[in-house]
């Protein structure tokens, strides 16, 4: 017999440290979602992204209330989605790295731009261009649903960046 959902009790051995080991055993691609607000580039490397529906066509990504992209992803209302190849852990630490500059923040890594005006990184083996359809309460995230207003696969053989308990890796 299995208990009501409100009648089971939070184990008290799970903390915040034993939560991120468990958890860091689910391994991501890494991508680096992107919006334009009033002609300036925001950009941040995000993993915890996930396809949600096929009809329609769903996305999510967790925002960090913290972070300077949910304020301008918020207030665009559009945002881009460059899944990065194994080859860019470049980018994966820049736009991860906290405070750098937004002014000519794209500039050291080539990019093109499609329907949302949102930067994409050329170096990516796929691209996703989304509208925010909702957004919901995620704790210290933002749930941000995006409607797919364009996807377009890059190389067919691009090797994605893959991210497991803290580090990068490749499929061997
Ligand atoms: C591999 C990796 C994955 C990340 N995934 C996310 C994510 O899914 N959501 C998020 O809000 N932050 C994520 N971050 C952290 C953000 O990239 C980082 O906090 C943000 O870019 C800081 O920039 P800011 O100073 O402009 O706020 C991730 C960082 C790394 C290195």
């Amino acid at each position: 017999m299995s208990l009501p959902a409100e009648a089971v009790p939070p184990d008290p051995t799970v903390d915040a440290a034993a939560y991120r080991r468990a958890v860091g055993h689910f391994a991501s691609g890494v991508t680096v979602c992107t919006s334009r607000v009033g002609g300036t580039d925001h950009a941040m490397t995000a993993s915890a992204f996930t396809s949600v529906s096929l009809d329609p066509l769903l996305v999510l990504v967790c925002v960090d209330k913290e972070a300077r992209f949910r304020d301008a992803v918020l207030e665009s209302g559009t945002w881009a989605v460059s899944i990065l190849p194994s080859t860019d852990r470049r980018a994966a630490d820049w736009f991860a790295m906290k405070g750098r500059p937004l002014i000519g923040q794209m500039d050291r890594f080539p990019h093109h731009r499609g329907v949302t005006g949102a930067p994409l990184l050329d170096s990516a083996v796929a691209w996703l261009e989304c509208r925010t359809q909702a957004v919901y309460d995620g704790g210290d995230h933002d749930i941000v649903l995006g409607a797919v207003l364009a996807a377009v696969e890059g190389d067919r053989d691009g090797v994605p960046l893959v991210h497991h308990r803290g580090r990068y890796g490749r499929f061997a």
